[in-house]
């Protein structure tokens, strides 16, 4: 059997996470890991299972997170700019409701953060046309804009995300496996850079993809669970908006509940976020649920959810509150964001020979 260089590359990242995941746990210290979010939305249960838990889960064994609000990267598909500042908001409550806690992860944004933004320059004379263009997943993305010219950004966007990831030094990014095309662009302007500009001491890590391991949730229409949809269960609804929209999920015309997920895709997405809630398998809900039909597996999976998400919920309700205190924990984090990249910057600008102050 022959191998496409995306299989490739996703066995040979798949390889390196495992090992990774061993390496972390006995020296949380030697990594930094960046990830983050588009403001777009509240987050959702995909998300949860997705990134978030995982994004908690390394923040606890002592890794340094660095968590990005990607706002720029908003405007890389669309122009409409009004929903952002609620949409931030929305991400910081839902961060901090899972666990995040801003005293060891520092959570940014790209617009309060010039010198991070300036890196874009030089990283973008270090690749050519043709390799954006190649980029399967930004191909992907210009396919689901439709009518709409493909911008600019939407172009370069994966050179502005290996300035995210390379700005702060981080070695690590958790990725799904659509994203390893732009962490492999990241690696090269880190060693293109590196060879044409700091050949005698490299300035930038290659960083590594840690890729998640949960497995995909859909939305309850059977769709892709997604902000825009409306088919997402997200962490800010509460129980009876949640009832609701399970009780409205697409099953199929079988009494019995069955774990089959090729055969029976939507009762199995219902039975994987169950088990996914309440730490069992999908597997023995299915049966537990047996001939109680679609009836009863929505009410064990809406009790599940909600069972799963009432301290996160009722620790988001208060955050929510409070939104003064989301952005002053915003605008600690920027500072902090701000000292990384301006420190970078000058170093890239010393390799590049472009200091141009008096050293008297
Ligand atoms: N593209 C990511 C998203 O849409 C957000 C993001 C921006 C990111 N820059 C990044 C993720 C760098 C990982 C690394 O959610």
């Amino acid at each position: 059997m022959t191998t496409t260089p995306e299989q490739h590359s996703y066995l040979r990242a798949a390889t390196r996470s495992a090992e990774l995941e061993s390496l972390i746990a006995a020296a949380p210290g030697q990594f930094r890991v960046l990830t983050g979010d588009r403001p777009t939305g509240p987050l959702h249960l995909g998300h949860y299972f997705g990134t978030l838990a995982n994004r908690v889960r390394l923040q606890d064994f002592g890794v340094g997170v660095m968590l990005l609000v990607a706002d720029y990267q908003v405007i890389a598909d669309r122009d409409a700019v009004e929903g952002i500042p609620g949409a931030v908001l929305d991400l910081l409550a839902d961060y901090l409701a899972a666990g995040i806690d801003p005293r060891r992860t520092t959570v940014f944004a790209h617009s309060a953060v010039p010198a991070l933004n300036q890196l874009m320059l030089p990283f973008l004379s270090l690749v050519s046309v043709a390799e954006l263009h190649r980029n399967p997943t930004v191909k992907a993305e210009a396919a689901t804009t439709g009518e709409r010219a493909m911008s600019g950004l939407l172009l370069t966007y994966p050179v502005h995300q290996a300035a995210d990831i390379l700005f702060c030094g981080a070695n690590l990014v958790p990725v799904g496996r659509d994203q390893l095309p732009h962490l492999e662009l990241t690696r090269t302007i880190a060693r293109r850079f590196n060879q044409r500009y700091a050949a005698d001491a490299p300035l930038f890590p290659e960083p590594e993809a840690v890729l998640s391991a949960a497995p995909l949730l859909l939305g309850v229409d059977g769709q892709k669970m997604s902000k825009s949809r409306g088919n997402a269960i997200t962490l800010r609804d509460d129980d009876d908006r949640t009832a609701a929209l399970i009780r409205s999920a697409r099953t199929d015309g079988e009494r019995t509940i069955t774990y089959e997920p090729d055969r029976r895709p939507e009762v199995a997405n219902l039975l994987l976020i169950a088990a996914l809630c309440s730490d069992r398998t999908p597997e023995q809900l299915a049966t537990e649920v047996g001939s109680g039909g679609a009836a009863l597996l929505k009410s064990t999976v809406t009790e599940a959810v909600n069972e799963r998400l009432r301290p996160l919920r009722r620790r988001r309700v208060e955050l929510a509150a409070d939104p003064g205190y989301l952005l002053d924990l915003l605008a600690a984090g920027n500072a902090v964001a701000r000292d990384l990249a301006d420190a970078t910057l000058n170093e890239v600008r010393q390799r590049m020979h472009m200091c141009y102050q008096s050293v008297g």
